[in-house]
């Protein structure tokens, strides 16, 4: 039978409406790390643990993975966490492991700080982030692995991060405090349908690390705890946030890649990097860049955010010293409901790990687009603070509305900074308008 017109038509236009179709579903990280079932399935009691929320898991955890390490199942095996308050130290992962928390399941860090293990500092920090020398080992972490999904049923993994912002808070630390989660050097990770709460300090930390997904997750810490930043990815690629409820009391989202000489020798980027969908509200940043951008980053973007309660919607901060470079940013639909400051950009943010930074190590800053903005009851709009003798470049403003308390605002302030602004309101600054349209800003999506 000779095909007709129509079906051959057909033929030719499927590949096409096929496409179309894809188009229209939401965008998905599900192809930076496909989620994947493990063949066989081990529970933490099978190990003698206890979910009393007294008794110490810690061997419990060691023995369970030292099993999935050493027995090497194919297709990897899922440690089930059942519903129970479970006690333990650091718990370090291996490869091919899923762990599962059950509904109802709470995974808690012990207390005791003084039994805690100390690691080196990461090579791009040179140093702890706030102390110098050593660092806590992190609560749940991984060191040079690969095929690791953390998930359940929105089970949750608690800090207990009190004791460390008390000793913050009395100067009485002597090391790093430990993140609540942190890879190191892996790959192909998952983490989604957990609640993380009450981190010592970092909540999420993926560090030279490459294709991480984290989606579905919820991170609470209160506002008053000091430096409990929700996900930083650090010195990574491929990493894609998505569906995100983050409520801390520091950024909710911080790309950064190492610390002034330390970052600048490790010489690695975050790059590749997606955030979409998320929503909070922080006493600092929503959606940050920095300031430890001394690898450079590049190539983000950020859409469909929303942010209430918030310091600053969008920060983009470097400063000198840093070197390194941010470029290829792209920021796209960010609601904003109460917040100090809308977006600010600026190269004076930060302090450094010791006294040999290199002061002509100027960070660049080209390539930033942020697009379809919308905020009331924003105190002050926006500033951009570029570097002296080093304006940043190609900063293109395009729908950004930002309407203070009875549609009063500030203005915006702008110094050092070269690129254009397409239906701004408040009308930004001179330095922005110079260039009406180019080829790098316009008001298409
Ligand atoms: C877990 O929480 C997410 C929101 O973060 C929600 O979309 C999902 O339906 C929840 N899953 C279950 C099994 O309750
Ligand atoms: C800029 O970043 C986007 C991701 O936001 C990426 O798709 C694009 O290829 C990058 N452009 C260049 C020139 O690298
Ligand atoms: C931004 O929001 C608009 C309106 O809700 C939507 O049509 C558009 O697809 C969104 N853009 C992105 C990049 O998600």
């Amino acid at each position: 039978m000779v095909p007709s017109r129509a079906s051959v038509l057909m033929a030719a236009l499927l590949p096409l409406l096929l496409q179309c179709s894809v188009a229209v579903t939401e965008a998905s990280c599900s192809d930076v790390v496909p989620m994947k079932q493990r063949r066989e399935v081990i529970s933490i009691t099978d190990f003698g643990a206890v979910g009393d929320g007294k008794t110490l898991n810690t061997w419990p955890f060691k023995k369970a993975i030292y099993r999935i390490q050493h027995l090497r199942r194919r297709g990897g095996t899922l440690l089930y966490v059942p519903p129970g308050v479970w006690l333990t130290g650091s718990v370090s992962l291996t490869s091919h492991m899923t762990l599962y928390l059950a509904r109802g399941a709470v995974i808690k860090a012990t207390q005791d700080t003084r039994r805690w293990p100390l690691v080196d500092p990461l090579p791009s920090y040179g140093r702890g982030r706030e102390l110098p020398g050593r660092r806590y080992m992190s609560f749940i972490q991984g060191d040079g692995i690969s095929d690791v999904i953390i998930t359940g049923e929105n089970g949750t993994i608690d800090g207990q991060g009190e004791v460390w912002w008390n000793m913050w808070r009395r100067r009485s630390l002597h090391f790093t405090r430990p993140n609540l989660v942190e890879f190191k050097n892996s790959r192909d990770i998952i983490i989604s349908n957990v609640v993380f709460q009450n981190s010592p300090f970092w909540n999420i930390h993926p560090v030279y690390c490459s294709n991480v997904v984290i989606k579905y997750v919820t991170v609470l810490a209160p506002h008053d705890s000091p430096n409990t930043d929700g996900i930083d990815p650090d010195s990574s690629s491929n990493v894609c946030i998505e569906d995100a409820h983050i409520s801390t009391g520091d950024d909710l989202v911080a790309v950064k890649s190492g610390w002034d000489e330390y970052g600048i020798a490790y010489g690695r980027p975050s790059s590749g990097i997606t955030i979409r969908r998320l929503t909070g509200s922080s006493p600092f940043s929503g959606v940050a860049i920095g300031s430890e951008t001394s690898g450079g980053v590049e190539n983000v973007l950020v859409e469909n955010v929303n942010l209430y309660d918030t310091g600053i919607g969008i920060h983009i901060k470097t400063n000198v010293g840093r070197g390194g470079f941010v470029r290829n940013i792209t920021v796209v639909n960010v609601s904003m409901n109460k917040v100090r400051k809308g977006i600010r950009i600026a190269g004076d943010v930060g302090d450094h790990p010791d006294e040999y930074f290199d002061r002509r190590a100027i960070p660049t800053v080209d390539g930033i687009t942020i697009k379809n903005v919308w905020g009331v009851d924003v105190q002050q709009p926006g500033s951009i603070q570029g570097i002296k003798n080093s304006p940043f470049t190609r900063i293109c403003l395009s729908n950004v509305k930002l309407w203070g308390v009875a549609k009063r605002s500030a203005p915006w302030k702008c110094v050092d900074v070269s690129g254009a602004a397409l239906g701004v309101q408040p009308w930004p600054c001179s330095a922005l308008a110079r260039t009406i349209s180019s080829g790098y800003c316009s008001t298409a999506f």
